[in-house]
């Protein structure tokens, strides 16, 4: 059988660095993503028994021998996969594409799994990809391999805030999340970072809860800037962002000193996730757009997880 899913990008609010389980990707604290509409990965899988290799690369191979053994066949399978948005580039890539690949390649081989377990099995391709699978406001939960996955706190619809990505360069990162996140310990400040995170989830929910944009923009904000904080004083020092990207964050800031709100996430790269309500969507793009190196803003808002096309 041969199946197309779609699954989108998710951006994660309180982020997830650092693992306590490397082989089985089990995050060190729990973390907090929306999906998007718009940007995401298109993935068609047919297994074949014809075919004697598999038509896909090597991380995707891994995850499709997972399925192999879950759907109890030695088929190998053809994959051909898109995203609509530059990979590798700070726009969480590995999310979408490994939550496609887990939907498409399972589905393609007659299983129906429950979403609970379609999001553990994303996670193990790759961690964040467990929050591409349930829909709109998502939290992955730390755990053992049987607990650890992506559940919806709040559905697609609950609260219309809009997602501005703004993309300065679609230059593929040097360092791999999953590397990068290998030596997260080696930061002075990653023990703190680690022991602060159920608080602030707590608080984020607060505030998701309430529809209070200012108290969600402050926490979300604050915590980008902490990872980063983290992967800076890591040995060696991980430095993702670009001067354009620090422009546009500063841009932000005062835009909003000066009345106009937004707030700021990034991931590992260059590129910037803006969150706005929709009565400042039009003019925050404008003025993003008229930024130096600021090559593209697409807009986007929340959305539903990974769902099947054909
Ligand atoms: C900075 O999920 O890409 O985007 O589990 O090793 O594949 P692996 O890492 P990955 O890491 C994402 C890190 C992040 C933060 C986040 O999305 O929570």
């Amino acid at each position: 059988m041969k199946v197309t899913v779609f699954a989108p990008i998710n951006v994660a609010l309180i982020k997830y660095w650092g693992k306590e389980d490397n082989q089985l990707r089990l995050p060190a604290n729990d973390s907090l993503s929306v999906c998007l509409t718009n940007l995401g990965t298109t993935t068609t899988v047919e297994w074949d028994k014809n075919l004697n290799q598999d038509l896909a690369d090597s991380r995707m191979k891994r995850q499709l021998d997972k399925v192999r053994k879950i759907a109890q066949i030695n088929w190998r399978a053809k994959v051909v996969t898109k995203n609509n948005f530059p990979s590798g580039a700070g726009l969480s890539s590995s999310a979408s594409g490994l939550a496609a690949l887990t939907l498409a390649a399972t589905a393609a081989a007659g299983l129906k799994l429950p979403e609970k377990d379609l999001s553990r099995l994303a996670r193990l391709g790759s961690g964040s990809a467990c929050r591409s699978i349930p829909d709109g406001w998502v939290e992955w939960s730390k755990g053992d391999d049987k607990t650890s996955y992506a559940k919806t706190i709040f559905p697609t619809d609950y609260w219309n805030l809009r997602i501005l990505v703004v993309i300065v360069s679609d230059k593929k990162k040097l360092v791999s999340s999953t590397a990068g996140q290998e030596l997260a310990f080696t930061s002075p400040f990653y023990k703190a970072r680690v022991k602060s995170m159920a608080a602030k989830i707590k608080k984020i929910k607060a505030a998701i809860k309430q529809k209070n944009f200012t108290e969600l923009g402050k926490i979300m904000e604050a915590d980008c800037l902490n990872m980063h904080r983290v992967m800076r004083t890591q040995q060696p020092e991980l430095n993702y962002l670009l001067p354009e990207t620090k422009t546009v964050m500063q841009a932000v800031k005062k835009w909003r000193e000066e009345g106009l709100e937004s707030y700021f996430t990034i991931n590992t790269g260059q590129n910037a996730l803006v969150f706005c309500e929709p009565k400042n969507e039009n003019k925050l793009v404008e003025r993003l757009e008229k930024i130096e190196g600021v090559i593209e803003v697409r807009r986007d808002k929340i959305g539903k997880g990974a769902r099947l096309l054909t």
